[in-house]
């Protein structure tokens, strides 16, 4: 399957839209700080392009993807044999209309490689109901429209939305028109998750087989997990000569979430033979960004996950145990060490000093700033003193908690609680305005600890919100462990909504993470760090553009 003559490269470009499509699930919302942080683990890990948003859904969002595009898209990098390689392409997302192409590009024009997704969908219950045009006038729009982004950008992609239940025939005769008008990419969405492997390879052959000029554009596949078939689906997709796919960390995306880097991208390289082909991705950064991903989204990842989940690579049963004891490759395809995942436990211990602290963290490929550095190296002597063992994850969940968080508004400075037989839980908590200086303290009485704890905060902040989820986790094994703590809150009713891709309103969700070996200061941290986030939105939101149930947010 790899003949160039008959398919093209024998290169998969890896289009990641993480930060579009995977920032529509619910609660993953990313501020812009943390998009540029993602955006720049992206560029580490070598992907082609980075879909960084959809700019024209609100100022912030267009804002966020020009300053992508300002940094990461020009920053040359390394690529996986260690040589200096171009930036990644920067692309933003627009729908068959003016108003959307003219923020995208004014978005992804700074970068050096700039690139317009646009889109309009070709379904005959989508033109119907959602667009309410008739399959000319799509056909006219998308002439006009890829024309119109063509004339700023060299690069311009065009997706047929919900082509994987739209007509072939209708799909060729417009995607004709899509190359005529300029269109350098041509990337089929299965939107809804609906086709099989088999309908979906036969699709990608057929269109390259049927639509003029198709075999001189590269053919992109997008496909969702519906019915979990989005990996299986993207790969029918490869083998029948798509050249480029488009994926998310983890898999997050709407609803049951897009096809997932980590599966795509492990299967190239360990079923090289099937395949034949290659991707860009220095594979040893896929679990330090999928790790990066779920830290920001606060969407966790299933123990069972391919690739990276946290069972992924453990041996429970004693027969597996025995097989991998006597060989490795009994029970393991894949090395642990080829994502990234390292073994090695006792890393650090207190009497390290900050050379070797700031030595470890680069081999892991974190390079701070120093007051950076000075941060997570005090809470890492704090943490040495309470553990023995400090492992990576431990380090990598500290410089998580530490640098890469929200915009401030609130800072913890103290946390003291009251618990256990025949006392009504209660919590002294002490806040830090960042804004004004102000330091707050309260009390807050609760069913239990966490939720004293929860309520001391909210008498403080007085931003309404409920708690709708709460996870903790262990870091490490061990009763020394990093507590991990997830949460996520929702905003009441009454004060807004986002939009589904069917434009039904939806309650907002944020998320927080925090880690401390006290798991009440791990709650207190997660619980400050979604409601920055929600107060971070509401200031935005203000100027947002509202988008009706006429132009709805794909899938
Ligand atoms: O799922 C979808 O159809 C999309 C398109 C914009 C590619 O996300
Ligand atoms: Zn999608």
């Amino acid at each position: 399957m790899s003949d160039p003559s008959v398919y093209g490269p024998d290169k998969v470009l890896i289009f990641d839209t993480t930060l579009r499509d995977g920032e529509q699930s619910p609660g993953a919302t990313l501020n812009a700080q943390e998009k540029l942080d993602i955006a720049r683990q992206l560029a580490r890990l070598g992907v082609d392009i980075i879909e960084a948003g959809f700019p024209v859904a609100s100022p912030g969002d267009l804002e966020a993807v020009k300053r992508i595009a300002e940094t990461v898209g020009q920053e040359t990098r390394v690529d996986k044999h260690g040589n200096t390689a171009e930036p990644p392409t920067i692309c933003g997302l627009a729908r068959a209309n003016k108003k959307d192409i003219d923020a995208a590009w004014e978005a992804v024009q700074p970068a050096k490689h700039p690139c317009i997704h646009t889109f309009i969908a070709t379904s005959p219950v989508h033109m119907e109901y959602k667009l309410r045009m008739s399959p000319e006038e799509v056909i006219e729009r998308t002439r006009e429209m890829v024309s119109y982004a063509k004339q700023f950008c060299d690069d311009v992609e065009f997706s047929p939305e919900d082509a994987g239940r739209s007509h072939p025939k209708y799909l060729y005769q417009i995607l004709e028109v899509a190359i005529e008008a300029g269109a350098t990419t041509l990337n089929i969405p299965d939107t809804v998750g609906y086709t099989t492997p088999d309908e979906f390879g036969r699709l990608i052959h057929d269109i390259r087989e049927n639509t003029p000029g198709a075999k001189d554009v590269v053919i992109s596949v997008h496909c969702h997990d519906d019915l979990g078939l989005a990996t299986a689906n993207t790969m029918a997709g490869v083998q029948n000569g798509a050249r480029q796919v488009e994926v998310t960390l983890n898999g997050i995306g709407e609803r049951a979430g897009n096809t997932s880097l980590e599966e795509v991208v492990m299967a190239l390289y360990v079923r090289q033979q099937v395949y034949e082909i290659d991707s860009n991705i220095v594979t040893q950064e896929i679990h330090r960004t999928s790790d990066m991903v779920s830290r920001y989204t606060g969407m966790m990842i299933q123990p069972n996950k391919a690739i990276v989940g946290s069972n992924a690579f453990a041996h429970e049963a004693g027969i597996h145990q025995d097989g991998m004891l006597k060989n490795k490759r009994t029970y393991e395809i894949m090395d642990a060490d080829t994502i990234g995942l390292s073994h090695s436990k006792l890393v650090l211990g207190k009497h390290s000093g900050r050379h070797a602290f700031r030595v470890r963290l680069q081999e892991m490929g974190y390079h701070l700033e120093d007051d950076e550095l000075n941060k997570v190296f005090r809470r890492f002597k704090e943490l040495a003193d309470k553990k023995k063992v400090v492992s990576d994850a431990d380090l990598e969940a500290l410089v998580g908690d530490e640098v890469y968080q929200p915009q401030e508004t609130w800072e913890l400075v103290g946390v003291q609680v009251q618990c256990g037989i025949n006392v009504v839980p209660t919590a002294v908590v002490t806040l830090r305005n960042v804004e004004t200086g102000q330091v707050m303290t309260d009390a807050g009485f609760g069913t239990g600890p966490v939720d004293a704890v929860y309520q001391g905060i909210k008498r403080i902040v007085q931003v309404p919100n409920t708690l709708t989820e709460f996870v903790v986790q262990a870091v490490t094994e061990g009763i020394d462990a990093n507590g991990d703590v997830t949460i996520r809150i929702a905003v009441p009713e009454s004060r807004g909504y986002s939009h589904t891709a069917q434009g039904r309103a939806r309650r907002r969700l944020f998320s927080g993470r925090g880690v401390d070996t006290d798991i009440l200061v791990a709650c207190a941290k997660a619980y400050i760090q979604a409601l920055n986030k929600l107060i971070d939105s509401e200031s935005q939101d203000s100027a947002a553009v509202r988008i009706t149930q006429d132009d709805a947010v794909p899938a």
